[in-house]
């Protein structure tokens, strides 16, 4: 039921491919690659090359964070270059009903994400057309950022309209999650944890990080 997914964003870059397999046989369920742009968000990732060259190397499903301007013009890339779940941040898509189709018209995910300052209402009326829902929990553009507090009622709020409508959706968080938030976000709804430098600056390793995560999510 909980899923874990590193964000190799804190992953060592020049080692990419043993980082991926290190976190698969440490027990993650998901890799979360977050793909930035320069423009929506200021700073500069991965591109749909790179989603190419890890496909081979894990059967974990692969999550494309899209924080750029322009998703439409890369999702048939992102997904053709082997990615299950992809999002989009509501806040770039001036069509997103269509974007959404499209993602699932390719055969992959569609999962729509929220900045902290975006109301979980601005999604009300696509809830029925996505597979997973990101709360954001930082401004995004970097790692290792402050965990945000407010969004664990935002959390909550969602949980409930999902709830409401009697929907299979998925959330999940992003931003700032460790030991010490993991519980509150998992007790609020969230399902699904992206974690980037707790889990890989975990001085026990990675292993006691997947198991951290799962554990106190759990006992939340
Ligand atoms: C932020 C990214 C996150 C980030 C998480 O823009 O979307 O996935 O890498 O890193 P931590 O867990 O360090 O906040
Ligand atoms: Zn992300």
């Amino acid at each position: 039921m909980i899923k874990i997914a590193p964000s190799i964003l804190s992953s060592d870059f020049a080692r990419l491919g043993q980082e991926v397999a290190a976190v698969q046989a440490a027990g993650a369920d998901w890799i979360h690659v977050d793909v930035m742009d320069g423009h929506f968000v200021p700073n500069l990732t991965i591109g749909p090359p790179v989603v190419k060259a890890l496909r081979p190397i894990t059967e974990l499903p692969l999550d494309c964070h899209l924080m750029i301007s322009n998703p439409d013009e890369f999702i048939d890339d992102f997904v053709a270059a082997g990615a299950d779940w992809v999002s989009v941040h509501v806040e770039t898509c001036t069509h997103l009903n269509r974007t959404l189709g499209r993602i699932r018209e390719l055969g992959a995910k569609a999962g729509v994400s929220l900045n902290p300052h975006t109301p979980p209402e601005a999604i009300s009326w696509v809830l029925e057309h996505v597979d997973y829902v990101l709360v954001m929990s930082v401004n995004p553009g970097f790692s290792g950022q402050a965990f945000i507090p407010e969004m664990i009622d935002k959390v909550a709020v969602l949980s409930d309209m999902i709830t409401e409508m009697e929907l299979e959706v998925l959330i999940q968080v992003d931003g700032g999650i460790d030991a010490t938030t993991v519980g509150d976000m998992y007790a609020a709804g969230a399902r699904c944890f992206v974690s980037g430098s707790y889990l890989f600056g975990h001085p026990g390793g990675y292993a006691a990080a997947v198991d951290e995560l799962r554990a106190k999510a759990e006992a939340g």
